[in-house]
């Protein structure tokens, strides 16, 4: 892992992002549901090869890496060195011989074509810049008829980052929900003209109230510090707007959320996806 990878600023920011998390990623275990909903929902079996994209701190590579057994094997790449220290020192404290972790970019990734069972990417794959071109070099490496299981969050997703985005839109000021990939429709039709087949989308709803005062935090993460790296502004954005429109957008912003209260609080949405599909093929060629 003392390799160095040539990165765009966009993906330095989040390589960089998350060695800062990595300390403390693993005190929710949010991740590790989703990863053990997804590794459910693949269908991973002993002996097969799997290849855990943004593996983080390990979860589902770990995880994956216990279901394949001694004659299957599983590798796990990030952007991250720092998480995937977390996930190596994990991987060895367990005596796992059958996971391997690399340090690469899941966009410029170098594997046998027709080579893996299952490829799995765990609250990543929203990252990507060019979600479909990399879709289609994940389906290069994937064996004929293996298959592939995405998670991502809805965009209807995160009150606060939803009513952002609308506000912002009346500007003209668009912001990419770097957290999600869109409506299941958009899924759908993504992973179709990337050239998999047999697309399924499960859908869970994993949303709770919040309070007014955290649903107003977003304007502070995106706008005030932006910190988080969940809602990217594209273009010049933001500098393209006067202080009074900002100021005005503010405003806007805080009476949309204050519309959207209830006596539970404000509804914070949580639509989780788990899209999987297949590469075209017999699998009874593997
Ligand atoms: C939210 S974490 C998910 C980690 C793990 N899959 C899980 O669910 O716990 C996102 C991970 O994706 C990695 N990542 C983001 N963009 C990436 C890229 N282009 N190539 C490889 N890893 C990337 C980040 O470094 C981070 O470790």
């Amino acid at each position: 892992m003392v390799k160095q990878l040539e990165l765009n600023d966009y993906k330095q920011g989040v390589a960089d992002s998350y060695d800062r998390r990595s300390q403390t990623y693993d005190n929710s275990d949010w991740h590790v549901q989703i990863c053990r909903r997804l590794l459910e929902y693949s269908q991973v079996s002993a002996g097969q090869t799997v290849l855990d994209i943004g593996t983080g701190t390990g979860h589902l590579a770990i995880a994956a890496a216990q279901i394949v057994g001694d004659q299957g094997q599983v590798i796990g790449i990030d952007i991250s060195a720092r998480m995937l220290e977390q996930a190596q020192s994990k991987v060895n404290a367990m005596g796992l011989s059958n996971v391997e972790l690399q340090l690469a970019n899941a966009e410029a990734l170098d594997y046998p074509v027709n080579h893996f069972d299952h490829i799995l990417c765990a609250n990543t794959f929203p990252w990507m810049e060019d979600k479909e071109a990399t879709l289609r070099l994940w389906q290069r490496f994937l064996k004929p008829g293996g298959r592939i299981g995405v998670h991502t969050p809805a965009d209807t997703a995160y009150v606060g980052a939803v009513v952002l985005r609308k506000v912002f839109a009346k500007y003209g000021v668009s912001l990419e929900a770097s957290n999600r990939i869109g409506s299941v429709e958009q899924c759908q039709d993504l992973f179709i003209k990337a050239g998999f087949e047999a697309v399924e989308i499960k859908t869970e709803q994993h949303g709770s109230y919040t309070n007014l005062e955290n649903a107003k935090a977003t304007w502070e993460g995106v706008v005030v510090r932006p910190s988080s790296t969940s809602l990217k502004v594209l273009g010049n954005g933001l500098s393209q707007l006067s202080s009074a429109q900002l100021a005005q957008a503010k405003v806007e912003f805080d009476a949309e959320l204050e519309a959207l209260q209830t006596e539970e609080g404000i509804w914070d949405d949580l639509t989780t996806l788990y899209i999987l599909s297949r590469k075209a093929g017999n699998r009874s060629s593997r």
